[in-house]
């Protein structure tokens, strides 16, 4: 890729909508909070950890970072790690970020719900305040739990209700179809709550089209598996329902072999409403200008593609019309004099 276009796609604004905040610590800051809260980890220093992050599949990445998020205690903690993720985000002109958590991976362990939504929440207010960044939260229930947890889940996360703008649903993801969750998706449109759903990561298309017809989710998490489906393929697009696509990620879990191998040219040569996301950049090697950089270094992507994936961005986010309005427009002002 030429410098010029390297620089525009990391200069460009943009929003991301796909990041796991607990795919965020990074193991120096996961080892500072295991010291000062007297926590062994299974891994003797920095290093050993990083060489740990070598994953086959989705569920051999799960293992380590549900291990790795036994760390977080403390409201402190949830405020740092959540910090660390928004001073990246800015310096990659993240204007707008909507941030999954994991609740139940917390609560299981005896941490209260609102030490787990204060912590990340005071962080992102402090970001908004310092830089003007926009940011929400969604809460994420674990698929490969059962839907009556998921319900107890929603049950303590709403005395916290005015500081979520939705839910999703992640984990592993094969023998955990969506409409496993049917009930309590429901309950969640009913709360005027937005629904999205990890689906044809690892899992099939179908996957992706009982999360649209069960679900009834506005956005699909990942979702490269589309591709597979061509009448799928045709209705994504026609109904333009975005996937927040993940390709640092989609490497590292071995989705694709190699990032030369990833499908992002074809899912936008479909006319589908694809985003660059970083899904837990701690973990996959890289921040959302990292994953902008990879794909664009590996694939014959252009300035346009680029426009149309800041684009997209906001588009795709959930953010109230007049700012996702002033947000497109900053992006074409961007493409106009650059
Ligand atoms: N897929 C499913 N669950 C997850 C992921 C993912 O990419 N990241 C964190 N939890
Ligand atoms: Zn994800």
């Amino acid at each position: 890729m030429n410098q010029t276009l390297r620089e525009l796609v990391c200069a460009m604004p943009k929003a991301e909508l796909h990041m796991h905040i607990e795919g965020s610590l990074e193991p120096e800051l996961m080892f500072e909070m295991a010291e000062r809260n007297g926590i062994r980890l299974p891994y003797a220093s920095v290093d050993e950890l990083r060489r740990a992050y070598a994953f086959t599949d989705l569920q051999s990445f799960l293992d380590i970072y549900y291990a790795g998020a036994s760390v977080l205690q403390t409201e402190r903690d949830f405020y740092d790690m959540t910090r660390a993720y928004l001073e990246r985000a800015h310096a990659d002109n993240v204007r707008h970020t909507e941030i999954f958590f994991d609740p139940q991976t917390h609560t299981a362990r005896g941490i209260p719900m609102g030490v787990v939504i204060d912590g990340i929440h005071r962080a992102l207010q402090d970001a908004q305040r310092e830089w003007g960044m926009t940011a929400a939260l969604i809460l994420c229930f674990l698929r490969h739990l059962s839907e009556e947890e998921a319900f107890a889940t929603l049950e303590q996360a709403l005395p916290f209700r005015d500081r979520f703008i939705g839910v999703g649903l992640d984990s592993s993801e094969r023998g955990h179809p969506p409409e496993k969750f049917a009930r309590v998706f429901a309950r969640c449109r009913e709360l005027g709550l937005h629904l999205v759903a990890h689906a044809g990561e690892e899992g099939p298309p179908e996957y992706i089209r009982t999360a649209l017809d069960v679900l009834h989710v506005e956005r699909i998490d990942h979702g490269v598996r589309c591709l597979e489906d061509a009448e799928l393929t045709r209705r994504v697009a026609k109904e333009g329902i975005a996937l927040t696509v993940c390709p640092l990620s989609n490497v590292k879990l071995r989705v694709f072999d190699q990032i030369h191998d990833h499908n992002m040219l074809e899912l936008l040569d479909a006319g589908l409403a694809a985003t660059v996301n970083s899904d837990d950049p701690a973990y996959f090697g890289g921040y959302v200008n990292d994953n902008f950089v990879a794909l664009f270094d590996s694939l014959p992507l252009t300035r346009e593609h680029a426009q149309r994936l800041a684009r997209n961005s906001f588009a795709a986010s959930f953010l109230d019309e007049a700012t996702r309005e002033r947000y497109l427009k900053e992006v074409d002002t961007f493409f106009a004099s650059a």
